[in-house]
């Protein structure tokens, strides 16, 4: 066996290790139920031996989706008491129990993905008649629920939904948060070494804005009114933006496909067994929609570019301040093929610094911030989807060595220092949770098999 039928074999080992049947945990103990964006790039990880279970892992996610459209950041399929704030703190009150806030849509992107690689043809749009509805709802809530203004900018309310919690890019805004005012006790750092965590002072203004949204019964004018939490998010933003353009592309190969036959009523299943239903009409209406509001985002995302920085930033809604730091939330806008000629090559020069500044790349938090720290979560340590996702957006922008550089120094860190959930860009030494899904994932989908790349 050589090493790479190695690496592919533990590979598989995490995720059947971390399978909870039918969906797949992050990390035991650490994180314990299913997250929205770590069980979408999963998914990717399960297609290269099992793709029916690859697609049981979308379904079992979108059991958590609410009435309103929105899937949520974690399904907490069964009671495990090893993680804080558990259901009981987030308050939702539904058949199963979920969080009340989002992550990264990254879901319709690797949709899309899985259909283009699948061996089973007739099983991927099989269940892609199936999800398409509660697709289209998820991006709907989006755009509906976090952009009623029609900015072409949608907000996100906890910085838990960026993916990139203690990223410095929420500093300022954080600070501008409350603490809660009862007693709680953490878990995580129970389990892990408090230098690669966030922060009490960052715990507090979580719980907090947990609270508020409970406070707020989830009424999302209201909290659209009040939450002392709204951002800009350029990683969110981007990655919509680009799940959009895919999920788009889906629905209309599907629509041609089925032209023929006349297509039937396509139904998706949510919480509380809440149906989504569309009929061919509506499909093609609701898709109009997305397309509106995917140019619309197109039309408006200049607003986030900062010429000093020469890089798309989030922004502060409340105070219309940009969050002036480089971090790899940033980066994300190659991802979305954002700018106009000039900015892209701007983020390239940018992009090519960054990978030169330090052994291990890309490290979350640009290394001359003066928040860098390399052990620590989101302020610098290198995260193996991220790198997944800007590399395919510089190669998506032709900016193919870059591209291969940050694929080839991911491989070099997960041969060396196996599936962890993060990595000391200074020492390439594993950080945080060990038996990572995504990083196993992302290693089978990306690294392992290089030629699936090539379809
Ligand atoms: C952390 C990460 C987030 C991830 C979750 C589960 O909260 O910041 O991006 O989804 O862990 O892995």
């Amino acid at each position: 066996m050589n090493e790479i039928e190695k690496l592919i074999g533990s590979a598989q080992k995490v995720l059947k290790t971390n399978d909870r049947g039918g969906y797949t945990i992050p990390t035991d103990e650490l994180y314990p139920f299913q997250w929205n964006w770590d069980s979408a790039i999963t998914a990717l990880g399960w297609m290269k031996d099992d793709e029916p279970r690859a697609w049981q892992e979308i379904e079992m996610l979108l059991k958590g989706q609410w009435a309103n459209g929105m899937i949520p950041h974690i399904i907490f399929h069964e009671e495990v008491d090893s993680y804080f704030p558990g259901p009981d703190v987030w308050g939702v009150d539904q058949p199963t129990k979920t969080t009340s806030i989002s992550q990264p849509a990254v879901l319709s992107s690797v949709v899309k993905m899985m259909l283009e690689s699948a061996n089973d043809q007739t099983l991927a749009k099989q269940q892609i008649k199936h999800m398409l509805p509660a697709l289209v709802n998820y991006h709907l809530w989006w755009y509906n629920e976090r952009d009623p203004e029609n900015t072409g900018l949608v907000v996100s309310y906890h910085p838990w939904e960026s993916g990139m919690d203690n990223s410095p890019a929420w500093d300022k805004s954080l600070a501008a948060v409350p603490p809660v005012d009862w007693e709680y006790k953490r878990k995580d750092t129970d389990l892990i070494d408090a230098d690669e965590r966030p922060k009490a002072f960052e715990y507090d203004r979580y719980i907090y804005l947990v609270e508020f949204f409970k406070k707020s019964n989830f009424d999302a004018k209201a909290i659209y009114k009040n939450c002392p939490y709204k951002m800009h998010d350029i990683g969110i933003i981007s990655i919509l933006h680009k799940a959009t353009a895919d999920l788009i592309q889906v629905c209309q190969n599907i629509l041609e496909e089925d032209a023929q036959s006349g297509i039937d009523t396509m139904t998706s299943k949510g919480n509380a067994n809440h149906e989504f239903t569309f009929n061919r009409t509506e499909l093609l209406a609701n898709l109009d929609t997305l397309k509106q509001r995917h140019q619309l985002t197109q039309n408006n995302i200049h607003q986030l570019w900062h010429e000093p920085l020469n890089a798309f930033l989030s922004q502060d809604v409340l105070t219309g301040e940009f969050s002036e730091v480089l971090t790899t939330g940033t980066l994300l806008a190659l991802w979305a093929e954002f700018g106009d000629d000039e900015q892209k090559e701007k983020m390239h020069t940018l992009l090519q610094q960054w990978l030169s500044l330090k052994p291990y790349s890309l490290s979350s938090t640009h290394p001359h911030a003066k928040e860098f720290e390399p052990q620590r979560y989101w302020r610098g340590p290198i995260w193996v989807h991220i790198n997944w996702l800007i590399a395919m957006g510089a190669q998506a922008n032709g900016f193919t060595e870059v591209a291969e550089s940050i694929k080839s120094s991911s491989l070099a860190l997960i041969k060396d220092n196996d599936y962890y959930e993060y990595f000391n860009c200074d020492n390439g030494l594993g950080c945080g949770g060990g038996t990572f899904s995504w990083t196993a994932a992302v290693s089978l989908h990306w690294l392992l098999y290089p030629e699936a790349q090539k379809k």
